[in-house]
């Protein structure tokens, strides 16, 4: 799939033709991420910590939280997509200074293991919490 861009400038109308590949998904995902990332990243920080209030954020309140499916389902939601999204945006930021091909691969391999090993591990952590036994944890039981 090719998307044609045109360029409405008065002096200048050219078409260009940008051929579908990685980069330009890895691109789109940026841009279509960020808008996921303003409902839930800044509703994560207005809700943990101004409407809950800082002072108040506590192993119980996210127990709380997280005995409700669709807490869970926003924080692994959260976990997702502010993590491929920093990954990917912390991988252009590397491409702009390391030119050499064989260390980027060697790097975006070290990105991708980190990326799913981080996704898996804290996923599971969220899917499998008992909010009981963080109750109890938290209280030293
Ligand atoms: C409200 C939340 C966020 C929004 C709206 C947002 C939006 C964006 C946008 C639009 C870009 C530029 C994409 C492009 O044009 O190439 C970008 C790049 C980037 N973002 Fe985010 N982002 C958010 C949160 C985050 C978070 C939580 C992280 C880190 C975990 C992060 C890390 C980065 C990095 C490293 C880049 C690449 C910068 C570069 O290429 O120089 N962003 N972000």
């Amino acid at each position: 799939m090719a998307t044609t861009i045109s360029n409405t400038d008065s002096r200048t109308i050219r078409n260009v033709r940008v051929k579908a590949n990685f980069e330009r998904t890895a691109f789109m995902f940026m841009r279509s991420s960020g808008i996921i990332l303003v409902i839930l990243a800044v509703g994560h920080v207005m809700l943990q910590l101004i409407f809950n209030n800082v002072h108040y954020l506590s192993v119980e309140f996210v127990a709380e939280q997280w005995s409700s499916w669709g807490w869970k389902v926003y924080d692994m939601a959260l976990l997702v997509f502010a993590l491929t999204h920093g990954i990917n945006g912390f991988r252009n930021v590397l491409e702009d200074y390391i030119h050499n091909r064989g260390a980027m691969k060697v790097i975006n391999i070290l990105l991708v293991i980190f990326l799913v090993v981080s996704i898996v591990w804290a996923g599971y952590a969220i899917a499998s919490a008992d909010p009981a036994a963080m109750d109890a944890a938290a209280l030293g039981q």
